[in-house]
């Protein structure tokens, strides 16, 4: 494809991907699937990594400019971002309207009622319809300038357009980033599932998100920008009221709260406050209250400010959903991936309406911070429908016979060791292969096509063969045939089905030995791992045996990662799994002999499109010669194999060197090795 063919399709993906983002965040509706919209990014990015030259400036994948920084510059705000100030009830509400009127006389006032976002407050500046600053509110007189991290938000508009309307030459927009809640949910749930930390709430993980000095790690978390005001506009845009700038906002392509309302009295404001919280765990962002505004601009502007906050516009704040009680015990509870979560046990407590008997602290870290210890006094928050968290320890009570809370040596479910390495916030448990709680990660992990390779097993029936208790660790796999009349109990689970899982079992036990270390599923051992430790030790007695130091030997393995293998072959329970396997039937070819692989521990990359042989078959052969073929150039690697339309590897290794071959010469070379 030549340049300008590549910036059409570029800039027809941008476009769509544009037109859909508006529909599912302004229009509130989504036109194609998050998984098509993501098949359409992916194809963005794509044709960016092959054509870096091509990418343009506004594209949502935000690769320009995206490099990481070592700290965020300062920014004074042109126009202060100031505070609001509190009403928490009926009364006070009518107090503030009633302020209102006296400096109003003899005028009607309506209200521009918004929902008060839990976010970070955010300044971005357009310059001619294009995004050029985002900063933060700072302490409201100036701000840290993370404009990179605002570019990778995808509901923000990077260039404003409007039907209707002319673009200004400087528009200041005032508004809030936040994490939506389903967003939160889905990255803590991943973020657990990789055993990696969890945020307390949406508004941490969107605080966390944007202070990221690197734009790639923002880039993958689910923020959201809600638009509330403008600062500046020049020249100005003719508008009224509160309710035509938020109209205004969102016509130029920015998302605003999914409720708004005008109200002509006091006590209209009153109703339309309880009705959005009542309905505030339906909504799609977290709210920490509404925000009640005089419509009227003009009037806005007669009122002014006190001090630092408008008199026209004050925070009506949800009743606080906090609540005291006692820490019973704390439990440990271990994950899939074995990583250890703390859970207090609580005296249970009514909390907005909800009975919470138990709350995650996230981590020993956590504890710490909070210096949580049993028979503790703690305030139990709730906000929104998101999960309980404990807001404070009230030290004043703490009674003498208070316990401090430790890491646990040893996991409760199991009974293995616990490690937390230097540098990691999460403990876990060691057991691996043996630990019920890893199971069936354990066995989704075993039987995988690059494992042990057993079809069906790990999608369909891995839960009830748990269920039915009949897979205590891996190696009961290879009893199943053992059990058909309970296998036949599992529903959809018929005669051929049961055949075909044993068969397809049975396959499985001629298999490699680099599969079979893969299979076990030690931590930091991947499939390239396993293929070195094979070639390096050729048995498994040898592997076995091998201590620290032998293992760092090995290409590929790190200090790290050779001390979790010697854990495992250490560990007892994990031998006896392993010689149950063996036992079982399980059997390999020796590996090729190390003299027959000269290419030993070289790491080799492959691109573009080669005609000879597939890239699966040229990685195979460069496996079987002993090298680890990777995705990425690096320092290390030792060369690289470029078909045809090879695009930004085969800069990249020029670059840096990198030897490289055309599909010829690797054919040539490959020759004296058959
Ligand atoms: S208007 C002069 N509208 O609340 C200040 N603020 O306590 C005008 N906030 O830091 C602010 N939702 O980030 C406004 N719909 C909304 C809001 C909102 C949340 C935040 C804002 C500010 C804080 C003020």
């Amino acid at each position: 494809m030549d340049n300008i063919a590549v910036i059409s399709q570029m800039r027809q993906l941008i476009n769509l991907l544009a037109q859909h983002n508006h529909a599912y965040y302004v229009m509130d509706q989504p036109s194609i699937t998050d998984s098509e919209y993501d098949q359409l990014f992916h194809q963005l990015k794509a044709l960016e990594e092959q054509y870096p030259d091509c990418i343009q400036a506004d594209t949502p994948t935000n690769k320009v400019g995206g490099q990481a920084l070592s700290k965020f510059e300062n920014m004074t705000h042109t126009v202060p971002m100031l505070s609001l100030g509190n009403v928490f009830n009926e009364e006070e509400l009518f107090a503030f309207a009633r302020r209102a009127e006296e400096r109003l006389p003899n005028q009607q006032i309506q209200y521009d009622v918004e929902l008060k976002f839990d976010g970070l407050a955010i300044s971005l500046w357009y310059e001619n319809g294009v995004l050029v600053r985002g900063v933060t509110r700072g302490d409201g007189e100036t701000g840290e300038v993370i404009t990179e991290n605002i570019k990778t938000i995808r509901n923000l508009p990077k260039i404003l357009s409007s039907d209707t309307s002319a673009i200004p030459e400087l528009l200041e927009v005032r508004g809030e980033v936040l994490m939506p809640k389903a967003g939160f949910e889905k990255l803590n749930a991943e973020n657990e599932a990789k055993g990696e930390k969890t945020f307390a709430n949406p508004r941490n993980a969107a605080a966390g998100s944007l202070r990221q000095l690197d734009p790639n790690i923002a880039a993958a978390r689910p923020l959201a920008f809600y638009a509330y005001g403008i600062a500046q506009c020049e020249p100005m845009h003719h508008l009224n009221t509160m309710s035509e700038s938020l109209t205004w906002l969102n016509q130029l392509g920015f998302a605003v709260g999914e409720r708004h309302f005008v109200c002509d009295s006091i006590q209209d404001v009153q109703a339309a406050y309880e009705k959005i919280n009542q309905e505030r765990p339906s909504l799609s962002v977290e709210i920490d209250g509404m925000v009640i505004k005089v419509n009227d601009l003009k009037q806005q502007k007669q009122l002014g400010f006190l001090s630092r906050e408008p008199r026209w516009a004050t925070a009506y704040k949800f009743p606080a959903v906090a609540a005291l009680t006692t820490v019973d015990h704390i439990d440990w509870q271990v994950g899939r991936t074995g990583a250890l979560t703390p859970v207090a046990r609580l005296n249970p407590v009514a909390v907005g309406g909800v009975t919470i008997s138990n709350v995650t602290l996230h981590n020993i870290g956590e504890i710490h911070r909070l210096d949580v210890r049993i028979g503790d006094t703690v305030s139990v928050y709730r906000s929104g429908d998101v999960i309980p968290k404990v807001e404070k320890v009230w030290l004043d009570f703490r009674p003498d016979t208070a316990i401090p809370v430790v890491l646990p040596e040893c996991c409760p479910v199991c009974a293995s060791p616990v490690v937390m390495p230097e540098g990691e916030a999460l403990a876990r448990c060691s057991g691996g292969l043996y630990c019920a709680a890893q199971r069936i990660e354990a066995i989704r992990h075993f039987v995988s096509r690059k494992a042990m390779d057993i079809e069906g097993l790990g999608d369909r029936w891995a839960e009830s063969l748990l269920h039915l208790d009949l897979l205590k660790d891996v190696s009961d796999i290879y009893h199943l045939h053992e059990h058909r009349e309970k296998l036949l109990t599992i529903e959809k689970m018929g005669e051929k089905s049961v055949q075909n899982l044993i068969d397809s079992i049975e396959n499985s036990k001629k298999t490699t030995f680099a599969n079979f270390i893969f299979a076990l599923g030690i931590r930091g051992v991947g499939e390239n791992t396993s293929r070195m430790l094979s070639n390096t030790f050729q048995t498994l007695e040898a592997l076995r045996a091998a201590d620290v130091e032998a293992l760092k030997k090995t290409p590929d393995v790190g200090d790290i990662t050779a001390e979790w293998i010697a854990d495992f072959f250490q560990a007892e329970h994990n031998l006896e799994v392993v010689n149950r396997l063996i036992e079982a039937g399980i059997h390999w070819d020796a590996p090729i002999a190390p003299s027959r692989q000269p290419l030993n521990g070289e790491s080799w990359v492959i691109t573009g499109t080669l005609s000879q042989m597939g890239r699966e078959e040229a990685t195979q052969i460069l496996q079987a010669l002993g090298a680890r073929v990777s995705g990425s150039i690096s320092s290390k690697t030792k060369c690289l194999v470029a078909g045809e339309k090879a695009g930004s590897k085969l800069e990249k290794a020029e670059k840096a060197g990198v030897k490289v071959m055309t599909e010829a010469e690797f054919l040539e070379f490959i020759q004296q090795y058959q």
